[in-house]
């Protein structure tokens, strides 16, 4: 149900709270100003005090904003496969990567351990890949589950000297969760302790049953450190991602995710934005959860400046108001106006439900004092 507190239904109509709690006593209607009335009370408040109605709801707002109708087969062309990779801490996952593209993000990382998530794309015969890269530490099980969300496939590091951890369970639910096929890589090959054998019969328990083990889900066995077995593994990749026939309209307004978001000193809001339909483009405005901005620049993985980005492509996108949150979808709207009205509304229905929370907890704390 709708509904506003006193305060704020009296910020709304530039009047006085007080007044308001005036006109609500003579409605024998003994309140507070932090109360909450419904809709209905709040409205004929308003057309009491001359101010016409207009009540906006989130279907009116909210509308058309994402496209939920299926596109026409001749509209969508194929897209690269989005990978995420996870695993427990510390078996390997961002060495992976690095390895994958000739990068060296691990020796940036503070105490070498991954503490949020990355996004790259690579090219690999003609092919393009996008990775996401998650932290395995304990303390970040949000960033792994929406990381598991937004992908097409999961790749599962295990370290082959180390075995299946708590993390490795975890990332392995988040993918049956998220409905996403995942392909294991056995890592550290090269560590005279690995012991692949027992990867694959830990990953019995989970209900996890690989290929050499008669199951159905493809395992590579690779070392990050050498170099060794990763042209299979993205063979692997391709090749499961052929499977999925993974299409999108590129010729369309952008739709996305925000991977992650930061305020940056120098420039101010920065999202990494997973453009998933469409195509996104300087210039463009858009709206992500309850902020909004004007596309002023895009980077991609190597900070260069790109003017558009299509489906599947991650880039940093510069010329938010406010920092928008990870997880927030994102879509592009035709005016400034419409995504001020937006996020003005999504603002709203935030403090409102704060509120909510607010009186809730204050209401049984009460119960309890009497
Ligand atoms: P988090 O992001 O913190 O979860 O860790 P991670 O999974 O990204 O692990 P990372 O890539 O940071 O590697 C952890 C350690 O394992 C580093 O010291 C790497 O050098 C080492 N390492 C990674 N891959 C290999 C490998 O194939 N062989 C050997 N011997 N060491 C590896
Ligand atoms: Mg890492």
């Amino acid at each position: 149900p709708e509904a506003i507190t006193i305060q704020d239904l009296a910020n709304r109509m530039a009047e006085r709270a007080v007044d308001v709690i005036k006109l609500l006593m003579k409605q024998g209607q003994m309140l507070k100003i932090n109360d909450v009335i419904d809709a209905d009370t709040a409205e004929l408040i308003a057309e009491e005090m001359g101010h016409t109605v207009k009540r906006v709801s989130e279907a009116d707002v909210e509308d058309g904003l994402f496209s939920d109708e299926v596109e026409a087969d001749e509209l969508l062309q194929p897209r690269p496969p989005v990978v995420t990779i996870m695993g427990h801490v510390d078996h390997g996952k961002t060495s992976l990567l690095d390895a994958l593209r000739r990068s060296n993000v691990v020796s940036g990382e503070s105490g070498g351990i991954t503490q949020h998530i990355g996004a790259y794309q690579v090219e690999q015969g003609g092919h393009k890949i996008t990775f996401i890269d998650t932290p395995g530490h304990a303390a970040f099980t949000q960033m792994r589950a929406r990381g598991a969300k937004s992908t097409d496939i999961v790749i599962l590091v295990v370290a082959a000297d180390d075995g299946v951890m708590p993390q490795t369970r975890e990332a392995i639910s988040h993918a049956k969760a998220a409905g996403v096929p995942m392909i294991v890589a056995i890592n550290k090959m090269d560590k005279p302790a690995a012991d692949p054998t027992r990867v694959r019969t830990e990953l019995l328990q989970d209900e996890i049953v690989v290929e050499s083990m008669g199951g159905d889900v493809i395992e590579v066995e690779v070392s990050a450190l050498k170099g060794t077995n990763l042209d299979k593994l993205l063979e692997m990749i391709l090749l499961q991602a052929e499977v999925l026939e993974l299409k999108a309209n590129p010729d369309r307004t952008a739709e996305g995710t925000v991977i992650e978001a930061q305020l940056d000193k120098g420039r101010g809001p920065v999202a990494t934005v997973l453009v998933q339909k469409g195509t996104l483009k300087v210039g463009d405005i858009l709206v992500a959860g309850s902020e909004w901005g004007r596309v002023r620049a895009m980077l991609d993985e190597n900070s260069e400046q790109v003017k558009e980005a299509g489906p599947s492509k991650p880039v940093e996108v510069l010329g938010f108001q406010g920092t928008p949150e990870a997880g927030d979808m994102v879509a592009v709207v035709e005016n400034e106006a419409r995504a001020r009205e937006i996020v003005d509304y999504r603002q709203r229905q935030k403090r409102e439900k704060a509120t909510l929370r607010d009186i809730g907890s204050r209401g049984s704390l009460e119960q309890m004092m009497n």
